[in-house]
C-alpha cells in the first residue's frame, strides 16, 4: 500500500488531461484544493504566507516550484527567477532561506550548465546571508546531485545543504559523507516511487531507517533538519536529543506548508525550532500529486472542493 499509492499518484502525475483539469480548479479561489499545500502562484502570495508563519514563531524556506525542465532556456529562466526571488526576499525582510531542485536548473541537460546556474544563485545568496537547500529528487538523480553539491562545496560555497531520503538503502553512507564534510542535511522519508533494488518499500522499514539516520545526524551532523510530520518520528527525535543532552538549537524540525498545523504549534510551544517549507509558483502539479500520494485520504477534500466549485 505504502509503495502502491506512490506508484499510482506518480502515474497520474504524468497525465496531461488531469493536469489541465487540476490547473483549472486547483488554485482558482481562496479555498481551492491546491491552496492547502501551495502558498500561491505568485511570489507576493508566498511572502504573505511566510509573514504569517513567522508571526506564529515558525522558520521558513521558500521553494519556487518547478522541475524536469527540458531546455537550457527554461533552466536559465528558472535561475533568473531564483535570483529575482533573492532580491524580493531581501526587500521583504522575511527569513533568507530557499529550497530548489536541480532538474529545475538543467541537470538533465548538462551538469556543467546546472553548476553554473547554481553559482548564479549562490553568489547573490551568499552575499545576502541566505541558506540554500537542494531538494533530493528520485534515486536516478542521487549521484548527480552529490556531484553538483560536492563541486560547489569544493568551490568553497558553504551556504548550501542537501536533503537525503531514509527510504534509500544507500543513505547511511551518504549521511556519513555529509557529516565528514561538515555539511548540513535535511532528513526526509522520501517522496518518490522507487524500485525495491534501491529502496525500502514497507513503512516500518523506512521508519526504522529514518530513526537510525536521525541518531547519526544528531550525534555527528552539523545542524541537521529532521523533516517529518510523523508523530512517532518526532517523539523519538525529541527523546533521543533529551537523552543525549543535545540542546534544542543544535537541530531543527521541518514540515511542509499546510500539513499537521496542530503539531507545528505544539513543537514551537515546546521550544523547538521548526521550519516550514513554503512552495509557490504555477508549476505546482507534480508537487501536489506527491502530497496526494503520501496520503490518499487527501483525495477526499479535492473531490469535495471540485464538486463545491462546480455547484457554485
Ligand atoms: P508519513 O508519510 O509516515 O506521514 C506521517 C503523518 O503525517 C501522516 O499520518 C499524516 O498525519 C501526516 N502527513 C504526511 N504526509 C501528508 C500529506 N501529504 N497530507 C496530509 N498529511 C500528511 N521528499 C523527497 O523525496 N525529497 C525532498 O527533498 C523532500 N523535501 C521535504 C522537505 C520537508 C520540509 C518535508 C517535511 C518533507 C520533504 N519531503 C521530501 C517529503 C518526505 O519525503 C515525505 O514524503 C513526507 O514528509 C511525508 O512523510 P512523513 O515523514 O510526514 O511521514
Amino acid at each position: 500500500m505504502y509503495a502502491g499509492a506512490k506508484a499510482l499518484f506518480f502515474a497520474l502525475s504524468r497525465s496531461a488531461s488531469l493536469k489541465r483539469l487540476a490547473s483549472r480548479y486547483g488554485m482558482a479561489h481562496e479555498d481551492s484544493f491546491a491552496r492547502r499545500f501551495i502558498a500561491g502562484e505568485t511570489v507576493q502570495e508566498a511572502i504573505a504566507a511566510a509573514r504569517s508563519l513567522q508571526g506564529r514563531g515558525l522558520l521558513l524556506t521558500l521553494d519556487y516550484l518547478g522541475e524536469s525542465v527540458r531546455t537550457i532556456d527554461e533552466a536559465s529562466a528558472a535561475t533568473r527567477e531564483y535570483v529575482r526571488l533573492i532580491d524580493v526576499i531581501v526587500a521583504s525582510g522575511i527569513e533568507r532561506n530557499i529550497s530548489l531542485k536541480l532538474t529545475q536548473l538543467g541537470v538533465d541537460i548538462d551538469r556543467a550548465t546546472c553548476v553554473d546556474n547554481m553559482r548564479r544563485i549562490l553568489e547573490p545568496a551568499q552575499r545576502s546571508g541566505f541558506f540554500v537547500r537542494i531538494d533530493m529528487e528520485n534515486s536516478s538523480y542521487t549521484d548527480l546531485t552529490f556531484q553538483v553539491f560536492e563541486t560547489l562545496w569544493q568551490q568553497q560555497y558553504r551556504n548550501i545543504g542537501l536533503a537525503l531520503q531514509a527510504a534509500l538503502r544507500r543513505t547511511e553512507g551518504d549521511v556519513q559523507r555529509m557529516n565528514e564534510l561538515g555539511a548540513r542535511v535535511r532528513l526526509v522519508k522520501g517522496a518518490y516511487k522507487e524500485p525495491a533494488s534501491v529502496a525500502f518499500r514497507q513503512k516500518h522499514e523506512v521508519d526504522a531507517a529514518f530513526l537510525r539516520l536521525m541518531r547519526l545526524l544528531l550525534d555527528h551532523g552539523v545542524y541537521p533538519a529532521i523533516a517529518t510530520h510523523d508523530e512517532s518520528m518526532l517523539a523519538e527525535t525529541r527523546n533521543y536529543a533529551a537523552h543525549r543532552g543535545i540542546v534544542l538549537d543544535r537541530f531543527e524540525f521541518q514540515m511542509l506548508y499546510g500539513i499537521r498545523r496542530d503539531l507545528q504549534a505544539s513543537l514551537v510551544a515546546a521550544g523547538h525550532k521548526l521550519r516550514i517549507y513554503v512552495p509557490f509558483g504555477r508549476q505546482w502539479f507534480p508537487y501536489f500529486m506527491r502530497r496526494l500520494g503520501e496520503r490518499p485520504a487527501n483525495i477526499g477534500f479535492v473531490v469535495r472542493s471540485v464538486l463545491g466549485e462546480r455547484r457554485s
